[in-house]
């Protein structure tokens, strides 16, 4: 490969896409599409001409190959017999939404169990490591992800942001240095802690520990990632109540929250406070044995019940019996009752819900 930077590219780009007849294209792209024309040559009898409109940049002119697909955003859209049109060169111009509203899938509940002996975990964005804990997603309701980072470093992200109803984060191992939009300073997130990422927060992950392992759960399943190029984080404001689409941000810190009695099960609770800042969407606890090491969960009207093992071993019960270590995750289907046996003194659960 050459080196390019040698040799200045300027700019702007174009796109090439062959038209053997310029005059009706031309029509249709500049009268019909709202094109305008840059350049066009030669003067006694056009065949090339580059136009600009819609953040984009064409070359018409004689050549040969495919005539291309535009993607045109669009406010509102027609019908969807009439999204697609063809210009007379070929090009086709598909009308889509400019800002995809994400429909919630109708949930398609399923009893789960992911073995982490079993996964395969393949390389995502960012350099980040996935283990898909709901292949199936839910129908299409939620995505739940056990997410590692081998090695540790500054970490090649960028400010972005999520297009999401609900979204967690929850540390396992190790520690990562986060940054939110007017959330003041970056600050360390570790092993116990869990964020509460609001629709649309401008976030970036600078740095983590070698070994940083993460359970992140989101919903819809299907969500668009989307870099904001424009914001620098810090953005030296602190606003901890701000309003994200009816959610706040919440960096819940396992070093000074307390455990408390989980109701008369004979375990114990570590909360999160989630519920709240996310207007109820979802719900994180943890949960560890304390007088017993068994406990029994009632069937609730809940549409997620994802447990993921952070650590020690335990059987869980619901449509048989099944051995539990460490990064093992099952989803219960809703209104299933539940329960683990034989929790070991190390045991610790995490517990995400979110309700019908
Ligand atoms: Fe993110």
């Amino acid at each position: 490969m050459i080196d390019l930077a040698r040799y200045r590219p300027l700019g702007p780009a174009e796109i090439q896409l062959p038209c053997a007849d310029l005059a009706p294209s031309l029509d249709y792209f500049v009268g019909y599409l709202g094109f305008r024309i840059e350049t066009i040559f030669p003067a006694d009898d056009p065949t090339t001409a580059s136009l600009s409109g819609h953040g984009l940049r064409l070359r018409l002119g004689p050549g040969r190959g495919d005539p291309g697909l535009i993607r045109l955003p669009c406010q509102t859209l027609p019908p969807e017999d009439e999204r697609e049109l063809i210009a007379p060169n070929g090009t086709r111009i598909m009308l889509v939404a400019s800002d995809p509203a994400f429909a919630m899938p109708e949930l398609a509940p399923e009893f789960l169990l992911s073995r982490a002996a079993d996964a395969a975990s393949g390389p995502g964005r960012a350099g980040m490591h996935y283990r898909d804990l709901i292949p199936r997603r839910l129908g299409g309701r939620y995505i739940a992800s056990h997410i590692t980072l081998p090695e540790g470093g500054p970490v090649a992200d960028w400010v972005h942001f999520h297009k999401v109803h609900a979204q967690m984060i929850f540390c396992r191992k190790g520690w990562a240095r986060l940054v939110y939009e007017d959330q003041g300073e970056p600050f360390l997130f570790s092993a116990g802690d869990c964020v509460l990422q609001p629709p649309l927060i401008r976030h970036r992950v600078l740095e983590t520990s070698p070994g940083f392992e993460v359970v992140e759960v989101s919903s819809p399943a299907l969500h668009e990632t989307l870099a904001d190029h424009d914001l620098a984080l810090p953005t030296g404001r602190l606003d901890p109540a701000r309003d994200f689409g009816g959610q706040i941000f919440r960096h819940s810190r396992a070093a000074t929250t307390a455990w408390e009695v989980f109701g008369d099960t004979g375990f114990e609770v570590r909360p999160t406070g989630l519920s709240g800042p996310s207007a109820g969407q979802i719900s994180v606890n943890v949960l560890r044995p304390a007088a017993k090491d068994h406990v029994a969960m009632a069937a609730r009207n809940v549409e997620l019940v994802l447990g993921f093992v952070l650590s020690g071993v335990a059987s869980l019960a619901c449509r048989g019996n099944h051995g539990l270590v460490g990064a093992d995750a099952f989803v219960i289907p809703p209104g299933e009752p539940w329960g683990l046996n034989g929790g070991s003194s190390d045991l610790e659960l995490l517990l995400v819900t979110a309700p019908a």
